[in-house]
């Protein structure tokens, strides 16, 4: 086949000249990668419509007789479809497996093993997992797979965290525990075996393999990730570092960190960027926007300003420099951070919120707990004290009034109770609120927003409105639609 004659009758003849001087002929053509033909100064629209050619090229040129070789016509145009892309995977391990086989007939153990792969499977599931292979008792899984996703290496640790518990609390005979190791790293990705359910997804690259390496270096119920996997995750978990480590197969020493629970960290957008990110480029004009609101509502006309646009486009980067700008000016700063992880959980910003305002830590006792959010809330009512207290889920007896409401008169007292909360703090000074990632909000959440957000820029009319009050609400992925209210789960 002539190569060149086939890129004029695709009116890709510019090429031809870089094509030849790359000694690319008609059996590399179905091989070139996407990243190749760039390398060749194949712009994207021309890329595309080579590929789109390229497969139907591929079973002519490559099985002469398609009828008689549908599969491997099948399989090739698949392994066409094979990319280069970052992928985090999960190598999962039975603790002790060997020892089990010896002890257990071989029924019982396939039903433990049997039982083991579906607690697997359902949990990486949850998490968006993709199971590429059970290799006896372990278990290959892929995030970001079949479709690349941003959160991709969180999600994985993750799913970590909570399959080490699930499998701790499958109900076997015997009890079971796992290592796991997760690694991320560049991969070529594709089908690269034949069609059909059930085949192996195949990946190529050592990520796989780091990914069981870091699982061997793992104690029992412990999830150890590379060192390219703890910096996409951030400040999201809290780790154990492990110290650099000779790897087989690695010519480098690698450098994992065992993955200890999830952080308290505030805010997703400081755990993944830290907390002074790079200096900001532009967006003089949208700053001074924000600040023009911010002013407005200092003088007691409560503003709402909704930011939307694409992840990564620099929408949380924007609050970050309101809050930079006018940190020197008295005001409270409340930030309601949502997230993928809680959208089922009623309140959880409001919640995680007040908890950091309160300073509850984690290993604190009830009481004190709750004598931390007394102090926080002065000088509210009991009742309000209560509920909120209830809200927090801290036990409220000796302290509080018992509440005896219905669960929907409750919820309608809770959310008054935080509306005064709110104007206490109007009355004391400007407010700053702020909502990240509104498009996980959980339902109750978007209804108590609707009413705040509905509530500042009515301030002159309404008795029940905080008077100084500015909410900048952070809404990734739609373009559509300008109020927070109509913001969905995504
Ligand atoms: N104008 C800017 N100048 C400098 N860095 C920016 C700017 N906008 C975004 N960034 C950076 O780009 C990354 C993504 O921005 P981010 O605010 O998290 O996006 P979003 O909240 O819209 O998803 C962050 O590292 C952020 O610091
Ligand atoms: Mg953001």
């Amino acid at each position: 086949m002539d190569v060149a004659a086939w890129l004029r009758g695709l009116g890709l003849q510019q090429y031809e000249q870089a094509f030849r001087d790359n000694a690319i002929d008609a059996e590399v053509l179905p091989e070139l990668t996407d990243a190749d033909l760039e390398k060749l100064g194949m712009l994207l629209g021309h890329r595309k419509r080579f590929r789109k050619a390229v497969v139907g090229l591929a079973p002519s040129s490559s099985h002469p007789d398609p009828s008689t070789d549908d599969i491997a016509a099948q399989s090739r145009t698949r392994e066409l479809s094979a990319e280069r892309r970052q992928l985090t995977v999960m190598f999962v391990d039975l603790v002790g497996s060997t020892a089990l086989a010896s002890r257990l007939d071989p029924e019982d153990l396939r039903e433990i093993i049997g039982a083991y792969h579906r607690c697997v499977a359902d949990t990486v599931a949850h998490f968006g997992g993709f199971v590429a292979k059970y290799m006896g008792d372990g278990v290959l899984v892929y995030f970001g797979y079949p479709q690349a996703h941003e959160n991709a290496a969180e999600q994985a640790v993750r799913a970590g965290l909570a399959l080490v518990d699930a499998v701790r609390q499958l109900q076997e005979p015997e009890p079971l525990r796992v290592r796991i190791g997760v690694g991320t790293g560049q991969v070529v990705v594709g089908d690269l075996i034949t069609a059909g359910e059930g085949q192996e997804r195949g990946v190529v690259g050592e990520t796989p393999n780091l990914a069981a390496r870091l699982q061997a270096l793992a104690e029992p119920d412990a999830v150890v990730i590379g060192p390219q996997t703890r910096q996409l995750v951030g400040g999201l978990f809290e780790y154990r570092d492990l110290g650099a480590v000779e790897v087989k197969g690695f010519p480098e020493p690698i450098h994992p960190y065992q993955v200890v629970r999830e952080s308290a960290v505030e805010s997703r957008f400081e755990a993944l960027h830290g907390a002074t990110p790079t200096p900001l480029v532009g967006r003089e004009e949208e700053v001074d926007l924000l600040q023009r609101h911010w002013h407005r509502a200092k003088s007691g006309e409560g503003r709402v300003v909704l930011l939307s646009g694409e992840p990564g486009i620099g929408k949380s980067r924007l609050t970050v420099t309101l809050q930079e700008r006018i940190q020197n000016e008295p005001h409270t700063r409340l930030r309601y951070f949502c997230s993928p992880h809680h959208q089922d959980s009623a309140l959880h910003p409001t919640i995680a919120q007040l908890e950091r305002a309160a300073g509850l830590e984690r290993d604190d006792p009830p009481e004190t707990k709750l004598e931390k959010l007394a102090g926080l809330l002065a000088p509210a009512s009991p009742e309000d004290g209560a509920l909120l207290a209830e809200l927090l889920s801290l036990p409220t007896e000796g302290r509080f009034p018992p509440l005896q409401l219905t669960p929907q008169r409750q919820k309608e007292k809770t959310f008054d109770a935080l509306l005064r909360q709110l104007e206490d703090l109007a009355r004391k000074g400007p407010v700053l609120m702020l909502f990240e990632d509104v498009h996980w909000i959980d339902p109750s959440s978007r209804e108590l927003l609707g009413d705040r957000a509905g509530a500042a820029p009515a301030s002159v009319a309404s008795p029940h409105v905080p008077p100084r009050v500015s909410t900048a609400v952070d809404r990734a992925g739609t373009r559509h639609g300008s109020c927070p209210q109509s913001a969905r789960p995504s």
